[in-house]
């Protein structure tokens, strides 16, 4: 069980399966850290302003296109009028809103609302060397929008994503798409990157909670005290942040407002 304070509320899961608790291996240490020798290298993340203004009205008109487009492949039936943080109105049940969340996840940077190169020219100044959106493990080159409903439990739990396979040595992103806000953008346990892995309990596998399958393992306990903080990003921020950081758990408090974000990895260019 997982028990935490977000917006003075508290929240719980509970995590089914086999815990395990790995020992004074520090994972980050072992990696190439995007963060180090920044500024902001000791809490692990960072919000900055993604593009000019010009631009981002450009992305952000290409995203809603995208976006209506992959739900109506889905199957959604979307009125003309649809502002997208009302997604859950058309949504309204877990399979309508997980047969929209398999065409918005894994989609090609090549469908990315704008070039990819923006992206990735500015992410580069921000960590002051060349990255670029391909994983070096798999040579996938993807992004994936996150989709979480008002008073739902579709947010994955507390977790570090290097975990799982492959996501070693990135940086990664949260850009704000709609209805994210204080009550339900993404959260962070800042400095949690550098923790030893004894400090935390999570289960074995990918968690199961109250039912749903999620691909990461989720955080059970911390024997650590800390802290749980949302950025929280404005129009046209991003988050950048370090994918050893324990993040997630990001439980949507509003009450008539879906929260959508684009997720994007970025990795050294070799
Ligand atoms: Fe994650």
């Amino acid at each position: 069980m997982m028990e935490y304070h977000l917006n003075k509320k508290k929240v719980v899961y509970h995590a089914e399966g086999s815990k395990t608790s790995g020992g004074e291996r520090i994972l980050l240490h072992e990696a190439i850290d995007l963060t180090n020798g920044k500024p902001w290298g000791k809490k692990g993340y960072v919000v900055h302003q993604l593009f000019r203004e010009t631009s981002f009205e450009k992305f952000e008109g290409e995203t809603k296109q995208l976006l209506l487009s992959l739900w109506g492949k889905s199957g959604l039936s979307i009125p003309n009028d649809i502002q997208l943080d009302h997604y859950h109105t058309i949504a309204f049940n877990k399979t309508l809103h997980l047969s929209a969340v398999d065409k918005t996840k894994l989609l090609s940077v090549s469908d990315f609302p704008i070039p990819i190169s923006e992206i990735e020219n500015r992410i580069s100044e921000i960590c002051e060397t060349s990255l670029v959106a391909k994983n070096p493990f798999d040579k996938q080159s993807v992004f994936h929008f996150r989709v979480v409903r008002p008073n739902s439990n579709d947010n994955n739990p507390l977790h570090r994503d290097v975990w799982l396979e492959d996501y070693a040595n990135c940086i990664n992103l949260y850009i704000p798409v709609a209805g994210s806000n204080e009550l339900s953008s993404l959260t962070i346990i800042p400095g949690s990157h550098h923790w030893p892995e004894s400090k935390i309990e999570r289960t074995q596998g990918g968690a199961i909670i109250e039912g749903t399958k999620f691909n990461v393992p989720a955080v059970t306990r911390i024997s650590e005290e800390y802290e749980i903080v949302r950025p929280n990003p404005q129009r046209n921020g991003v988050l950048v942040f370090s994918p050893y950081l324990i993040h997630g758990g990001a439980v949507n408090l509003n009450h008539n407002q879906t929260r959508i974000s684009i997720e994007l990895r970025l990795w050294k260019k070799s």
